[in-house]
């Protein structure tokens, strides 16, 4: 996700901001800036697109920015291109400030998070004569403080605190003021954001590991806080612009502990950020109870099929929306194998819709496949998770997941915002198509369910403790019916991929043409039980495998208490609509994968012969 780092004091600004973002780099970036003030001179600001050491050579390692009081800012793109113009500082008045040089403007300032009415707020300031230059959200909150601040005359505290009433979604801001020099004003909500004091200077940034060079002492500041910092001096401020007190804490990690936010590796920290990731990708998209994927409703009215097509984990999102689309519109759906795709000889619809999945949206096989999709005059679609890819720009139609960068090579959280984007994806086909009455019940559904991928976490020490005696098995097998079915099939792959414990995953019912030969004494099967039509079809097969030695692990839905007269370990899911129960199920079987892994020693985030990115075929 995006950095923030923010320095005043006696020494020179720009060598220490670009210090911290260096820190920063790890969290993936794509773009970078940087806003330095002079004394009373207006802010000059920088920025470039790519590395950071792009910056770092237009400014000649920051020498070439004068001045003591800066903010900087590595950007992970989410509404716009990584360009230039939509790299951040963004500045209030009518220019671009996207070059270099002194910036005439009354407030510049940087941002992480997701404004999720910038729409209406842009609307607003178009109307009182403001211009905007990027496709971003952030040139529209720098701009509405600038408003507030001008209107009613009354102090940056201010001007921020009406800001933070008017906007919705999650921000972390980081802002200078034209007539007050020397001095930052931080504001935060939902994204972190700490300030450092030293010596006579203060540090900003939203990260630990950005101020670890220079302090060790912080103030963390809370939810819709915010603070106006000085050189070696910090005053925090509450929604009302009162004062409020605030004790500064310690930091006794490390810094490479610092960069994973604590967590042993980058899979445990994406794996709790899954509440966020689908939190956000679902407000993207929907404002208001109304789901806008960015592809007409007279597009989706006209299909008369739609072909899925992914590789990996992306696939089995796909194999999931596959059921979810046959369950809530009248619409045939095939999903693909994108390496499978690219080379078959089908009679494809020409009234098709092609959906590419992707969280990198590099994938060769994927982007092969959208490109043989376009040559036959198919109309396409992207879910993908990085701003500017190649599949996003090729598309004719793209919808931007929200999952931030994402390190672990064994994807999680990306996974967790396609089911979401699909879910979407087949609920606005199921009302334009009218085959869903109550759509208001469905997004009720899904607002509840970061609430219950929560839950699930805080259970996770069972499942570590259950994990460690699985770590010894030599082969798993994972079972399901349906939707079930479709959850196996990711579940099986991230305990293969991490742990090289060997795992399959099957339809239910299918285990009896054949496999079945392989159970025996002890072998482990884990069934998905979410589905209520096929519960006790699953349990058949269950029984049938327990017949013949196996030991029973059971992933099912609260309610289904006599599951546990058949199986031996049972974890069970928060209720929700039956369509939406993969992105609670795949959340133990997430975890169950990392603990056996770390049991067994493995280099989890970096498992043998994997890339993150697989841009060959
Ligand atoms: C597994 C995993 C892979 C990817 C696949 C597609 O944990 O991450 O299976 O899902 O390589 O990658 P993207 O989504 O970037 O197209």
């Amino acid at each position: 996700m995006c950095g923030i780092v923010g320095f005043t004091g006696r020494r020179q600004a720009a060598p220490v901001l670009l210090s911290g973002l260096k820190r920063l780099e790890y969290r993936g970036y794509d773009s970078a800036g940087m806003a330095v003030r002079n004394g009373d001179a207006p802010a000059e600001v920088v920025k470039s697109t790519g590395k950071l050491i792009k910056l770092e050579e237009k400014t000649d390692h920051g020498q070439t920015l004068a001045g003591s009081c800066g903010i900087g800012h590595t950007r992970w793109a989410t509404h716009g291109e990584p360009t230039v113009v939509n790299a951040h500082p963004h500045v209030s008045g009518n220019c671009q400030g996207s070059g270099s040089g002194p910036v005439e403007s009354d407030v510049v300032g940087v941002h992480n998070g997701i404004i999720e009415n910038y729409v209406e707020l842009k609307e607003k300031l178009l109307r009182h004569g403001y211009e905007f230059y990027s496709s971003t959200d952030t040139e529209v909150v720098i701009k509405l403080i600038d408003y507030y601040y001008k209107k009613y005359k009354i102090g940056p505290v201010d001007a921020l605190t009406r800001t933070m009433v008017r906007v919705r979604g999650s921000y972390a801001l980081e802002v200078m003021f034209k007539d007050y020099p020397q001095e930052i004003y931080v504001a935060r909500k939902d994204s972190p954001m700490i300030i450092g004091i030293s010596e006579g200077e203060s540090y900003i940034a939203s990260d630990v590991p950005a101020l670890l060079n220079y302090c060790r002492s912080v103030y963390y500041i809370d939810n819709l806080e915010l603070a106006r910092v000085l050189p070696g001096e910090v005053h925090f401020f509450d929604l009302n612009g009162d004062e409020i007190p605030k004790e500064p804490t310690e930091i006794t990690f490390s810094v490479e502990a610092a960069e994973k936010g604590g967590y042993e590796h980058f899979m445990m920290k994406e794996i709790h950020e899954q509440p966020r990731v689908i939190a956000d990708t679902l407000h993207s998209a929907v404002q208001d109870g109304r789901i806008d994927l960015g592809i007409s409703e007279e597009t989706l009215k006209n299909i008369s099929q739609i072909y899925i097509v992914a590789c990996g984990s992306a696939y089995h999102v796909g194999v999931i929306s596959q059921y979810v689309l046959e369950e809530l519109t009248n619409l045939p759906v095939r999903t693909e194998l994108a390496s499978e795709f690219r080379y078959r000889k089908m009679n494809l619809d020409p009234d098709a819709l092609v959906v590419v999945i992707s969280q990198s949206g590099e994938t060769a096989d994927s982007l092969a496949a959208l490109r043989q999709a376009k040559t036959k005059g198919l109309k396409t679609l992207a879910i993908v998770n990085v701003v500017g890819s190649s599949i996003a720009r090729e598309a004719d139609y793209v919808f931007y997941t929200k999952a931030g960068p994402e390190i672990a090579v064994a994807t999680t959280k990306a996974y967790s915002a396609q089911l979401v984007a699909m879910y979407l994806f087949a609920l606005k086909i199921g009302e334009v198509r009218e085959t869903i009455e109550d759509i208001a019940k469905y997004l009720q559904e899904l607002e509840s369910l970061p609430g219950k991928v929560e839950r699930l976490l805080d259970d996770k020490e069972r499942l570590q403790w259950f994990a460690s005696k699985l770590s010894n098995t030599n082969s798993i097998f994972y079972i399901g019916r349906g939707l079930d079915y479709a959850i196996c099939l990711e579940g099986s792959l991230k305990l293969k991929e991490i742990s090289y414990i060997h795992s399959e995953a099957y339809a239910a019912g299918e285990l009896k043409h054949g496999t079945i030969s392989l159970v025996e004494k002890g072998t482990m099967v884990i069934s998905s039980l979410t589905q209520p039509d096929l519960y006790e079809k699953t349990v058949s097969n269950m029984v049938e495998v327990k017949s013949r030695g196996a030991a029973l692990v059971a992933i099912a839905s609260y309610g289904y208490y006599s599951i546990e007269d058949c199986a031996d370990f049972v974890v069970y899911i928060p209720k929700t609509l039956p369509v939406f129960a993969a992105s609670l199920a795949v959340i133990p079987m997430q975890l169950l994968a990392y603990y056996a892994a770390v049991a067994r020693g493995e280099d989890v985030d970096k498992p043998r012969n994997l890339a993150k990115s697989v841009t060959v075929e």
